[in-house]
Order: C-alpha cells, then sequence, then structure tokens
C-alpha cells in the first residue's frame, strides 16, 4: 500500500480505518464503534471500550512471552552508568509502585504531579498511574516552583511523585525544594509526595507528608491493571498558551493507546523488538509519546537518556548510545543536531561508531533549518524526517510515513498530511487558499484519535483557544503552505509562543513576570533568532517616571525573576530598557516589527505605526547592549 491509498482509506471511512488501527490493542471490552460525536465540536474516541494503558504497555507483552526483552534502558552519561529493565522486570516494579498508591488512597481519576529527571523511575510512575486509572501530569524539570505551583492549582493532585535531584552538566538541580516551595505557594496541598532519592543529593523528608520510594513500597501489595473507558483522562500536560496561565492537555486512554501503536510502525518504521530513541525529556509531549508510551505499547525497547548533545562528554554522545544499544530509529530536535555539528561541523566522531543499526533520523518541536538537515543527511547517510505535530495532538499530524512508504523529502516541508488529518491552509475569513498561498493552518475536525479533547477543568478555553477562530476546524497557532503535491511548509506561529530549543514558551508568560518587577511601567518580549536554539527570548521594558536605578542592575534583576517565576528553561537572559515601545494607533504593541528589527531582517513600515521614529530608538538601544543583528 502506498501512502496515498492509505490516506484515501482513511478518507474514504474514517470510522473503519479506526476500528482496524483499534484491532492492535488490548481491550477489556472491545469499543462498539470508533467516533463519538458529543455535539457542538467535541468528539471522542472508543468512548464505551474498556482498556488499561498499562497493560497495554507492559503486561501483555510478559503475557505474550516477551518478559525477557528489555524494555527500558537507562543510559546516563551525566552519571556514568547504564541500567536496563526487561518487560517482565518493570510488569513487577510497576505493579508494586502501583500498589502502594493504591494502599495510600489513589483511585481512579485522581491526579498525581511527577516532577522527575530522566531516570526510569520516571516512566515506572507514569505507568503506575496508569496501572490504576490515576491521572497523571508530569511536570518538566526546568521549570520553576512557581510553575509547580499552578499546575498544582489546577489540576489538584492527591500525590506529587519526585526525585531528590535532578543532573545537569556541572550542576544538581535541588527537585524537592522545588517541590517543597511549589507546595508552599499553591492553594491546594496535595495528601502525600514519594519522593525517590537519588544517591547525588539525599533531600529533607516533611515527616507525615513525605514518603520515601522504597520504604512506601515495602510490603505492598501488588496492583492489577484497572480497566477503564476509553475516554478516561490518561493524563494532563501544561502548555504554553498566550497568557501566563500554562494549557492543560487531556488526553484519552482509548485514542492515545490506538494513535501511538498505530504510529510506531507507519511513521518510524520500528518493528516490536528493535530500539526506539526519543532524545527528549519525559516532560515535554514527545517524552510522553516517544519515551514512554509509544515505544512500550509496541513492544520496542524505548531509551531513558540522562545526558545533552554535547558536553557528556562530548559532541559523539549520540552516535555512542545508538551504537551501544543498536538504535533503529531515533528522534530529537534540530537544536540538538545543531548543538552536535557546532562541536564538530565535519561529523568526524560518527565514524568512531558503529550506527549500522540506524535507519532515520526523525526531527520535530521546531522548524528543521535545512543547514541541519543536510549535514545530518550527509553526516548520518540515513533518511532525515522533519516531522510536525504539538502537545495538542500527541503524534504528527504531517510527517514521512517511513512504515508505509519512503515518499520523496522535500527539505524545509514535514511532508504530507498523515492519515486522520484533513489540513487545509486558510485565511483570515477562514476560506480554503490555493497550493502556495500562506496561510493559518487548520485542521477539520474531527481531530484522529490520540488528540486532545478538551482542556483540563477549562472547555470555554479550549473552544476560545482552537475552535472559535475557524468554526468546524481546529486551529493549530501555525501559519504556513501547502505545495501542489501536498507537502506542508510551517512558517510561523500566528499566536506568541516562541520556541527556544524545541522548547515551548510564552512570551506573554514571561511579559506578566517583567510587569511585575516594580521599575516596570510597560514591557514586551519577542522570540529572536538564535543560531543554536532556533529562538531566544528578548525583553523591552520601559521604566516608571522618575525611575534613574543604573539600567543594568534592573535588567539583571529582571532576568532573575523570570529564572526563579517561570525556570531556567525560559533561557531569558536579554533585556534591554527603552523609552517607549512602537505601537499601532490603537495601542497594538509592534512585536512582529521588533522581531525583524532586532533580527536585522528588511521590513515593511506598518501603516498602522503611530510613530515611526520608535524604531530608531529601538534600534539603538538594542545596539546599546551589543546587539549585533540590529
Ligand atoms: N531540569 C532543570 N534544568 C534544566 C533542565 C531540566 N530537565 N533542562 C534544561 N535545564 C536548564 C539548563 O541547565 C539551562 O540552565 P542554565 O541557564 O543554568 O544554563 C536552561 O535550563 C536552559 O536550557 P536549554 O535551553 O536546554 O539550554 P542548554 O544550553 O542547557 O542546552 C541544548 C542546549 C541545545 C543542548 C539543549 O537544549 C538540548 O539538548 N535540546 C534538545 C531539545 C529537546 O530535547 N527538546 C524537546 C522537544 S523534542
Ligand atoms: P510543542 O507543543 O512543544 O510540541 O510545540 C509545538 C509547536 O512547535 C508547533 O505548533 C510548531 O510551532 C513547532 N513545531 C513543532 N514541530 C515542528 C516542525 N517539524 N516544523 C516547524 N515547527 C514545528
Amino acid at each position: 500500500m502506498t501512502y496515498n491509498d492509505v490516506y484515501a482509506a482513511w478518507q474514504a471511512d474514517p470510522e473503519a480505518f479506526w476500528m482496524e488501527a483499534a484491532r492492535a490493542i488490548d481491550w477489556d471490552v472491545a469499543p462498539t464503534k470508533a467516533l463519538t460525536d458529543k455535539g457542538g465540536d467535541l468528539y471522542e474516541w472508543f468512548a464505551d471500550g474498556m482498556v488499561n494503558t498499562c497493560w497495554n504497555a507492559v503486561d501483555r507483552h510478559v503475557e505474550a512471552g516477551h518478559g525477557q526483552r528489555i524494555a527500558i534502558i537507562h543510559d546516563s552519561p551525566i552519571t556514568e552508568t547504564v541500567h536496563k529493565i526487561t518487560y517482565a522486570e518493570l510488569q513487577t516494579r510497576v505493579a508494586r509502585l502501583a500498589g502502594a498508591l493504591r494502599a495510600k488512597g489513589i483511585e481512579q481519576g485522581d491526579r498525581v504531579i511527577i516532577y522527575m529527571p530522566m531516570v526510569p523511575e520516571a516512566l515506572e510512575a507514569m505507568l503506575a498511574c496508569a496501572r490504576i486509572g490515576a491521572i497523571h501530569s508530569v511536570v518538566f524539570g526546568g521549570f520553576a516552583a512557581n510553575e509547580l505551583a499552578v499546575r498544582i492549582d489546577d489540576c489538584q493532585p492527591k500525590a506529587i511523585i519526585a526525585a531528590s535531584c535532578g543532573l545537569e552538566p556541572g550542576r544538581v538541580v535541588h527537585y524537592k525544594p522545588l517541590v517543597d516551595g511549589a507546595i508552599g505557594i499553591a492553594k491546594h496541598k496535595p495528601e502525600f509526595c514519594v519522593i525517590l532519592q537519588r544517591e547525588q543529593e539525599v533531600a529533607h523528608l516533611e515527616p507525615g507528608r513525605d514518603v520515601d520510594w522504597h520504604e512506601f513500597q515495602s510490603g505492598v501489595e501488588p496492583a492489577d491493571c484497572v480497566p477503564v473507558p476509553g475516554n478516561h483522562p490518561s493524563y494532563i500536560l501544561y502548555t504554553s498558551g498566550t497568557t501566563g496561565a500554562p494549557k492543560g492537555v487531556v488526553r484519552h486512554t482509548g485514542g492515545h493507546l490506538v494513535a501511538l501503536n498505530w504510529s510506531m510502525k507507519n511513521i518510524y518504521g520500528v518493528n516490536p523488538g528493535e530500539v526506539f530513541w526519543a532524545a527528549s525529556d519525559v516532560g515535554w509531549v514527545v517524552g510522553h509519546s516517544y519515551i514512554c508510551y509509544g515505544p512500550l505499547i509496541h513492544g520496542n525497547t524505548t531509551i531513558v537518556f540522562e545526558g545533552k548533545p554535547v558536553g557528556t562528554p562530548d559532541a559523539g554522545t549520540f552516535w555512542r548510545v545508538i551504537a551501544d544499544h543498536k538504535v533503529a530509529s531515533f528522534f530529537t530536535a534540530p537544536t540538538a543536531i545543531r548543538a552536535v555539528k557546532r562541536e564538530d561541523p565535519k561529523g568526524e566522531m560518527i565514524a568512531d561508531y558503529d550506527l549500522s543499526s540506524l535507519r532515520a533520523l526523525y526531527l520535530a518541536g521546531e522548524r528543521a533549518d535545512p543547514d541541519t538537515i543536510e549535514w545530518a543527511q550527509r553526516a548520518l547517510k540515513v533518511p532525515v524526517i522533519d516531522h510536525w505535530w504539538q502537545t495538542e495532538t500527541g503524534w504528527s499530524i504531517a510527517a514521512n510515513p517511513m512504515g508505509i512508504e519512503a515518499l520523496p523529502v522535500k527539505i524545509g516541508s514535514p511532508s504530507v498530511a498523515m492519515p486522520g488529518y484533513d489540513v487545509q491552509i486558510l485565511d483570515e475569513g477562514g476560506r480554503p487558499m490555493a497550493p502556495g498561498e500562506l496561510g493559518a493552518i487548520a485542521v477539520k475536525l474531527p481531530l484522529p484519535p490520540g488528540t486532545l479533547p478538551t482542556l483540563w477543568n477549562a472547555e470555554d478555553r479550549f473552544r476560545k483557544s482552537y475552535l472559535t477562530t475557524f468554526p468546524g476546524y481546529y486551529e493549530t497557532g501555525d501559519a504556513g503552505m501547502i505545495d501542489a503535491d501536498g507537502y506542508l511548509y510551517i512558517m510561523a506561529r500566528t499566536d506568541d509562543v516562541i520556541n527556544v530549543a524545541g522548547h515551548r514558551l510564552s512570551t506573554g508568560a514571561m511579559e506578566e513576570v517583567l510587569a511585575s518587577h516594580t521599575d516596570v511601567a510597560e514591557c514586551a518580549v519577542i522570540g529572536v533568532s538564535d543560531d543554536l536554539k532556533g529562538q531566544m527570548p528578548l525583553g523591552f521594558l520601559c521604566l516608571n517616571k522618575g525611575c534613574n536605578r543604573p539600567h543594568g542592575e534592573i535588567v539583571a534583576e529582571v532576568v532573575k525573576l523570570v529564572r526563579d517565576r517561570i525556570g531556567p528553561v525560559a533561557a531569558f537572559k536579554l533585556a534591554v530598557v527603552v523609552d517607549r515601545l512602537p505601537k499601532t494607533r490603537s495601542g497594538k504593541i509592534l512585536r512582529a516589527t521588533m522581531v525583524k528589527i532586532a533580527d536585522g531582517q528588511d521590513f515593511k513600515l506598518p501603516a498602522t505605526i503611530d510613530d515611526p521614529a520608535i524604531l530608531d530608538e529601538i534600534r539603538a538601544a538594542l545596539r546599546t547592549i551589543g546587539y549585533a543583528k540590529a
């Protein structure tokens, strides 16, 4: 079957297509239908089936006789250790942890926040929740206590599972004090915290609230898998929106299982038993879908990598891991390849390793620039596949489906729409545009299985964020075009989300933090181009009248404020004081024009600009801080 055949089969009968894909999942009660139209543009998948995610990701492989197959390889160049866990061991560990959670009162539907570094216990915690129908929400370790507190208040967890620390090159990240700080700030208080004490740092446990990971599990009755309805939320994952309040993307159980399982073979081209590696973090959607769930549901071996592309110990780390563990399919963000390329421009370190197991490199999370793709193609001599997706969708909207057919690669395009996605380019009035024309990228409803059915406790926000601009469509927030061959091109975000080192961040959230500084009257944050990270945030500050403190001091304070409130992941290091911000006559800040000035690009003077002279002031201010592109 070709890609066109598969896509046409889905178009002809989506219900039959997804019911067929659902047969690859073990159901306790098989669904009688795939799609439920709930009315008002809300949809659910496999709602009347009964199923358990952990059973499908772990137990069924043991039952099928694959208990000795490696499920997880923890490769940690930071601690210089490698551990392997078989599916049988994983089953024992997860059943025990699930039993301990249940013994402490965690029941189906309860929320559990997981705040952990890249250790296998993070996956075990996710799977243990899934085993008993608890809803997990994993929070990325690079977020500060305040961000964790916001998530605690939004999803109201009964428990938090955390590690004592994370390990960044040259720095121990003190997770436990961050957890304590977050609980202190949050209005909602979890009943208990389970703390994995790592040998690099033993954290203080709060008597009566905190329990040690091992002690908590000793002597408990292991828990069996609890079947849940197909529309039971398996997890909530918060992602950046336009304001400081993150959006709680909900993932339903049935569609998640079906879509991820389908994607492993059809998109990533791997067979059960092969090694699949996504070098990301469990705190991001890539980590949920392709470090934890996808590979395990499909019976692959997954790698939990605790390291960086460079510096742990060198730019050959990726190639060492691929060679050591015979990785068949490798997935990372373009920024990681750019980091390697910068250290080893000729890719000379690749020659030290046997990469014969590798069949393809997949890139996502940000725009893959042609230089990076071409470098990787030359260096690795395997197809380099750009694919496009979002936290909201949980799996690719557009990709080159290597397991169906390797389509010709067009550099600069993440290839074509996957079955389930009717992708269209719309103009401002919501009318479809011709091939080659730039517009908003939207997906005709319903979205396929595995995508978000709503936002946690925020249906109105879900509608406003995604369903209102183009009735009948999901608004992706990306702009781009489709060429005459159906290849998509993703050009820019239509909102104020920026992408820093493959991490999705909200400039609006950073502006809220800057505005809270006592000397700041007004501010703007934009995303400027960065050779390594793709984009970097840059802040503009207008100070209160009469404030004559040194600008450098105020800039240092706001940089610290963003790090303390949002976290190091925001990578907010650049800010400049200006007298005024360029605005339209109606008072809208001209952020896009500021980006062009900062990036040193030509631009058309906006017709609605209030006072063009401000643009020269912006340029001059950027030069005073040595921002060379301005
Ligand atoms: N816990 C705590 N802190 C973290 C963290 C974590 N899990 N991950 C990153 N941070 C910190 C970093 O230590 C850094 O802190 P610093 O300001 O003290 O140096 C800060 O957050 C910014 O991190 P990052 O933007 O990742 O920059 P970096 O210089 O550490 O690394 C790359 C740059 C390109 C090597 C790195 O971003 C990378 O490997 N990216 C891959 C992208 C990826 O995994 N994307 C996920 C989607 S596929
Ligand atoms: P996240 O939700 O963190 O996965 O970020 C999703 C956003 O990252 C998308 O809306 C895009 O703006 C961007 N993105 C992800 N993958 C790609 C890609 N392959 N090409 C261009 N942009 C991408």
